[in-house]
């Protein structure tokens, strides 16, 4: 099976190239993404899967029916939008659309998708159960996935694979992560009520900045002395805004920050954690708080049954040089983590790096991608998810 899946995809990868192209010449912006939805959907059709167009507003899935005596149904995600930046690459297949660019390498991670269906599409026969493959909107804006789910495209699933390309790892090399990928990303906001009064007489006023000031450091001074530091806690405040003129002590201040974690009992904790502190500084010195904490993704964990089958089935296609364990999760965020709340999964990090010259950050005006990782992404997955019905069930 794996010498017939790589065969198909290196024969294909001349057209899964070009596809590519398309979808870096034509970037679309978060919950836009009709042309490349309409494009995704006629590749599918004319491989045979059954589409449904419009799932999760501008998301496609598509459905390919296996030989059927395996009931396990596993869904596959990739995603589809692109960054508001302006790309300064020197590609022939840059931009067409000012100011908008796949920064991100979804429009890798899209014909990756493409080609995995058009790869197992003609060794369904061989494939004891069905697959799903969701091509999803807005991830970049964190609210794809959340559309998707809504509309059901879990139904049913019991397990989920997913992939993002990472550029410091270098093209045809897989990186494998354990456990927590990435963080769970929150919002906080936090107002302070104080009192007004002259600049020279403190102590007939109560100061909304001083006090502010206090909320900061102590959160800050607090994650190091209360919180389980294996556990990993950033709580950045981004904005803060406040008072009126030089010598008028301010009555009001308003912050706003994003608080990252990795840990599911962390994540579940942080609000009343940060609302004890903030509450007993602002009683201590006489202020009002209002506080508004918004849950936003939590933290992608990655299944270990699923994640050893992604790894064994890499190293059975690539050897083992080309699979890199990943030591370190990272604090960003991804809105995967939602399909986990349905059915266990695993999201495997997809090297595109050249090996010859300096790679680019993901989201820099400047970012490229080795093309050579397209096939390596396609056979690992389509590899992954015919592994995956030769093992039983996991609990
Ligand atoms: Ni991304």
């Amino acid at each position: 099976m794996l010498s017939e899946i790589k065969s198909l995809a290196e024969t294909l990868a001349p057209r899964l190239i070009e596809i590519r192209r398309h979808f870096h010449a034509y970037p679309e912006l978060s919950g836009q993404e009709q042309q490349t939805a309409a494009y995704v959907a006629g590749v599918l059709s004319s491989s045979g899967l059954h589409v449904q167009e419009s799932v999760g507003k501008t998301g496609i899935v598509g459905e390919l029916t296996g030989k059927g005596e395996d009931s396990r149904l596993l869904a596959i995600r990739t995603d589809m939008d692109a960054l508001p930046i302006q790309e300064r690459t020197q590609l022939e297949f840059a931009s067409h659309c000012p100011g908008v660019m796949h920064a991100c390498g979804h429009d890798i991670h899209t014909t990756v998708g493409l080609g995995t269906a058009m790869v197992l599409s003609q060794l369904s026969e061989k494939l004891p159960g069905n697959l799903r493959f969701l091509f999803q909107p807005a991830e970049e804006i964190a609210q794809g996935a959340s559309w998707m789910v809504q509309d059901g495209v879990m139904r049913d699933v019991s397990a989920i694979f997913g992939l993002h390309v990472f550029p410091s790892i270098p093209a045809r090399t897989v990186g494998i992560r354990y456990g927590a990928l990435t963080a769970a990303a929150d919002d906080l906001e936090i107002f302070i009520q104080g009192e007004s009064g002259h600049g020279a007489r403190p102590h007939e006023a109560i100061d909304a900045i001083w006090i502010a000031s206090q909320v900061i450091t102590s959160l800050q001074q607090a994650i190091s002395r209360t919180q389980n530091p294996l556990r990993p806690i950033v709580l950045s405040i981004g904005q803060i805004s406040g008072g009126r003129a030089p010598n008028v002590i301010a009555d009001q201040v308003r912050m706003a920050g994003t608080v990252r974690s990795l840990h599911p009992d962390t994540h579940a904790n942080l609000p009343e954690w940060i609302e004890g502190i903030v509450a007993n500084i602002c009683q201590t010195y006489g202020a009002k708080y209002e506080m508004n904490y918004r849950r936003g993704v939590p933290s992608v964990q990655n299944d270990l049954y699923l994640t050893k089958l992604v790894e064994d089935s890499c190293r059975a296609a690539w050897g083992n040089e080309q699979v890199q364990l990943i030591a370190e999760a990272s604090l960003g965020a991804e809105d995967f983590s939602l399909y986990l709340e349905h059915a266990p999964g695993t999201m495997f990090r997809l090297g595109v790096g050249f090996k010859d010259r300096p790679n680019h950050p993901l989201h820099h005006p400047q970012f490229e991608a080795d093309e050579a990782a397209i096939t390596t992404g396609v056979v690992t997955l389509a590899y992954s998810a015919y592994q995956y019905w030769q093992h039983p069930p996991h609990a």
